[in-house]
């Protein structure tokens, strides 16, 4: 008997909230059934009939430009009907619950749910209350986790890497607001990343991150000496509370990433980022399109991975 609320009796994944306590067995099950769906997504017909005949419910109550999207495209290719419920227009609109919206859409016949809210647990929330036939996906709820973008990222590195368990990787930026750098650690560690360092300005450091196993760095000279992989991070502007920072300028001097900056790492670096990027503040454009970055592979592979976590959630 397990305790996770996210796989079911038998251990299997029944809801993807967080890549906290998610086993190794699972990850690289989802990493490895991505790789297959590498090939649907170069295909001229880029479509498998895996979920024909399931309906996938998009509830989107914060913006998203990739996430949204890439499990849009990604429920298409696999064939499922999918419905993208407008916020604005719905009932949430003139008060209805999330909960109530949530109960109207699975009375329609609803086989997943994919969630993003600005309030963490929300898609916790969610998964405790709907029907067990029903799946829930987190597609990023507030400071708290964002379990696909965390797989796309493990996805790119084993793809540029090989292999986790010789890797000194560095998260740079937000980490006090980041949802993405959370569920980031967590997906490192059990894959067994040896190395992470968090690279923050002391004001956006979290209390007690150590206890996660990070190394704390707050000069990027010292941080990113060595490093294989860079994980940039936004400045998450709208979960602030208050002024964290002198100015954007200042950040952008301390903690934006120049090509002198990169250069401390490995010659064979590479750096990601979850995106929407802020350029000039948190990467160069000349690091952002430049020769390692792997930004824009990172949401190609996007789509791969969100058709195999649908894939294991419907139990194909
Ligand atoms: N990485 C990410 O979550 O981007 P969006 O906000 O565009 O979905």
């Amino acid at each position: 008997m397990n305790n996770n609320p996210q796989l079911n009796k038998s251990g299997e994944l029944q809801h993807l909230l967080t890549t906290e306590g998610l086993p190794a067995s699972i990850l690289l099950k989802i990493l490895d059934t991505a790789e297959s769906f590498v090939g649907v997504t170069e295909r001229d017909i880029k479509k498998v009939p895996l979920l024909r005949g399931k309906s996938i419910f998009n509830l989107f109550f914060e913006p998203s430009t990739r996430t949204r999207t890439t499990f849009e495209i990604a429920a298409k290719r696999l064939s499922a009907d999918v419905v993208n419920l407008n916020i604005a227009a719905s009932s949430q609109a003139k008060g209805e619950s999330m909960l109530d919206t949530v109960n109207n859409l699975s009375a329609m016949h609803a086989d997943m749910f994919v969630v993003r809210h600005s309030q963490s647990g929300a898609a916790h929330l969610i998964a405790r209350h709907v029907r067990p036939e029903i799946h829930v996906i987190n597609a990023g709820d507030g400071r708290h986790a964002h379990p696909t973008q965390a797989l796309l990222d493990m996805f790119t590195i084993r793809r540029y890497k090989y292999d986790f368990h010789n890797l000194r990787v560095a998260i740079v930026g937000d980490i006090m607001h980041s949802r993405v750098a959370r569920s980031q650690i967590h997906a490192l560690t059990t894959l067994g990343v040896p190395e992470i360092r968090v690279i923050t300005p002391k004001t956006l450091l979290p209390a007690k991150v150590e206890r996660l196993g990070v190394h704390v760095y707050h000069d990027m000279k010292q941080g990113l000496k060595d490093v294989d992989v860079l994980l940039m991070l936004r400045l998450q502007n709208e979960r602030m509370l208050g002024a964290r920072l002198p100015s954007p300028e200042e950040y952008f001097k301390n903690y934006g990433l120049t090509q002198e900056k990169l250069d401390l790492a490995k010659h064979d670096a590479i750096v990601m980022h979850p995106g929407p990027m802020n350029r000039g503040i948190e990467i160069d454009s000349a690091v952002a399109d430049g020769k390692q970055s792997v930004i824009l592979p990172q949401v190609t592979f996007g789509i791969a991975v969100r058709m195999a976590v649908m894939t294991i959630l419907a139990g194909n």
